[in-house]
């Protein structure tokens, strides 16, 4: 999507993306991937997640990227954490202890800055963009992790023409196909989720899959 959608979405409040608890499946699958403490994690397109606490308790350094400064000044005041701000090139940096958000595209954010991460988190920013676009986030995605860094993806998948997205389905065929010459890629669990989402339960979607992938940079 273009910046000014999600410009309006957070101007408006209209966040449904963001959820008031860590997510279920970051909990149960981030010890899985065995990376060091206080090791650097990206989060690309970040919100205001309290995954990023989660990360943080877990004594990792985390380093967001997020386009909309409302939601980025929002994690901190929403978590009571004092932050501080500077510029930083075309990006603005937020900082407060362990959490560092640069604010701004992540089309932009220069490689130099996770050259250093030991891990990453994707939570609704891969299915955040359309089939077009997925693909240059992809792209951009694999270049701002170095070779072997391990990751979360979480995606959603459902029958595309039965809802106008975001956010948008990304089957297992999408990632063999876009991810898979960047990352090794192993499915931790799909589960279907419709019921628990009365939006697509309303427009008759007839099925709705949660899963969690496990990426490594190769
Ligand atoms: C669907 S939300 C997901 C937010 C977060 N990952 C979560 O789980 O709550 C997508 C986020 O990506 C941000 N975003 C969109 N385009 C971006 C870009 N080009 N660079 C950085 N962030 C972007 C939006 O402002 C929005 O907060």
């Amino acid at each position: 999507m273009e910046p000014s959608f999600w410009h309006e979405k957070w101007q408006l409040q209209q966040i449904g993306f963001h959820q008031q608890q860590v997510n279920p499946f970051l909990v149960k699958y981030w010890s899985q991937l065995d990376l060091a403490e206080q090791s650097d994690v990206f989060v690309p397109l970040c919100g205001k997640s309290l995954d990023m606490c989660y990360l943080a308790e877990q004594r990792h350094r985390v380093l967001g990227c997020e386009l909309n400064p409302l939601a980025v000044e929002h994690f901190f005041i929403d978590n009571d954490l004092a932050y501080q701000v500077e510029q930083c090139g075309e990006h603005c940096l937020y900082r407060a202890g362990e959490v560092h958000i640069y604010q701004g595209d992540i089309f932009t954010l220069p490689q130099d800055l996770t050259k250093t991460i030991g891990g990453f988190y994707d939570r609704a920013a891969l299915i955040a963009w359309p089939e077009a676009m997925r693909q240059q986030y992809a792209v951009a995605l694999a270049q701002l992790i170095p070779a072997n860094v391990t990751g979360l993806l979480i995606t959603l998948d459902y029958p595309q023409d039965s809802l106008q997205g975001p956010p948008f389905a990304v089957s297992p065929d999408w990632i063999q196909t876009h991810l898979a010459p960047y990352f090794d890629v192993e499915l931790l669990e799909c589960v279907d989720v419709l019921a628990d989402n009365p939006r697509f339960v309303n427009k008759q979607v007839p099925w709705l899959n949660e899963a969690v992938y496990k990426l490594t940079r190769k």
